[in-house]
């Protein structure tokens, strides 16, 4: 995101605090259920990720780990140039591991096909994807997708981890950013 820009204005609420919570309570439940007797490691993405990570590690609540990634795609003029690049690593060993990985939005599905490229070299028992927005019509890279909270308009949205030249972040609700009003 670029530096000295602002913060735009915010538009309607798309998901309430009340509905994300519920979804988040429901796929906790979901993944309990896929892995029982089992202890998942779920791995966020860094930084939009981290909300939405630890409110599912909570709501999944059964002996399972948290572990973060960083990973950032840049281009001219801060646009996405496709090219996904790590720039923090796991701090433990996924070696035979059942590993989740936690992403806060797909949009062309870029950073996700490049993550499980990546996590699976390191051998885990298993990978799967949970993430709380899917943009289904940006995508153009197929990837599967495991456990998905809410399939979203292709809408510039912010909150609940999601930014805007690093604003909005600890917004509870997920808005949507008032295009007629972006600086
Ligand atoms: C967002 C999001 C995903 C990625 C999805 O991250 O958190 O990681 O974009 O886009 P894609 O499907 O087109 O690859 P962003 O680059 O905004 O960084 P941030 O998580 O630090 O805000």
């Amino acid at each position: 995101m670029g530096q000295g820009l602002g913060p735009g204005r915010l538009g309607r609420v798309l998901i309430s605090r009340g509905e994300v919570a519920a979804r988040v309570g429901e796929l906790g439940r979901a993944i309990r259920r896929d892995y029982t007797k089992r202890s998942p490691l779920l791995v966020g993405v860094l930084k939009g990720a981290i909300v939405f990570a630890s409110d599912l590690f909570r709501a999944v609540s059964q002996p399972s780990g948290l572990d973060f990634m960083g990973v950032s795609s840049y281009g001219a003029g801060g646009h996405s140039s496709g090219i996904v690049r790590l720039t923090s690593d796991l701090s433990v060993s996924i070696e035979g591991r059942d590993v989740i990985i936690v992403e806060d939005i797909i949009d062309t599905g870029r950073t996700i096909a490049y993550l499980r490229r990546n996590l699976a070299t390191r051998h885990p028992r298993s990978l799967a994807l949970c993430v709380l927005l899917d943009k289904v019509a940006r995508r153009e890279v197929e990837v599967p997708v495991d456990y998905v909270g809410f399939a979203i308009p292709d809408e510039f949205v912010v909150g609940y981890g999601l930014d805007y030249n690093g604003f909005y972040r600890n917004l509870r609700d997920i808005a949507v950013l008032d295009p007629t009003a972006v600086s």
